[in-house]
């Protein structure tokens, strides 16, 4: 379907990376202000969205940005070095008690990282793919990200949504690994 620039396309690469961006917002609330089982859910949720959102950007968004973005190296290398940081954080945590006061205390501060993060993103990299990206990079780079987003959607998907908890399962590495695949078979990657 022909696009204009700047749209509200709901496949637009750059709209579906700020749904995501807004969903991981939500939910890092949810998280900080539930308790017990809900609080474990909603982590969960948190765990799988993050994985699949920063393995894709790893995979396709920031390898375009680099080529196509003034300065894009630069901004490239420290949104990553901050994706490492958090997959990192991210692992520790998956493996404490979410009512546990460590768990609380080292959540609040990837929950900043994080937030810090995607603001960085929107800001100097995704802001200026319109200006600058041909149609059919962005289609691809839009289908990439929608693939990974069928392991981990934004919001529900009726029907879909326990085939998707069961493909995103388990630790954070097993999902970032499963996330990589899916984007590779779209991209034809290897
Ligand atoms: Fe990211
Ligand atoms: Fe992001």
């Amino acid at each position: 379907m022909p696009q204009t620039k700047g749209t509200k396309d709901p496949n637009d690469v750059v709209q579906l990376l700020l749904q995501q961006h807004v969903r991981i917002r939500t939910l890092f609330e949810e998280v900080a202000t539930t308790k017990g089982e809900e609080r474990k859910e909603r982590f969960h949720e948190l765990v799988r969205l993050l994985a699949v959102h920063e393995t894709a950007e790893e995979e396709v968004v920031h390898p375009f940005a680099r080529k196509n973005i003034q300065g894009g190296e630069h901004v490239v290398k420290d949104r990553i070095d901050e994706e490492e940081k958090a997959k990192r954080a991210l692992s520790a945590l998956d493996d404490m008690d979410p009512d546990s006061p460590e768990f609380l205390d080292r959540f609040a501060a990837l929950r900043q990282d994080v937030l810090a993060h995607a603001d960085a993103e929107e800001r100097h990299e995704f802001a200026h793919f319109n200006e600058v990206a041909d149609r059919s990079k962005l289609e691809r780079l839009g289908r990439a990200v929608k693939a990974a987003e069928a392991l981990a959607p934004t919001r529900p998907h009726p029907g879909t949504d326990s085939a998707a908890k069961n493909i995103a399962a388990g630790p954070v590495a097993a999902v970032v690994d499963r996330t990589r695949d899916a984007i590779r078979k779209v991209t034809g990657t290897t």
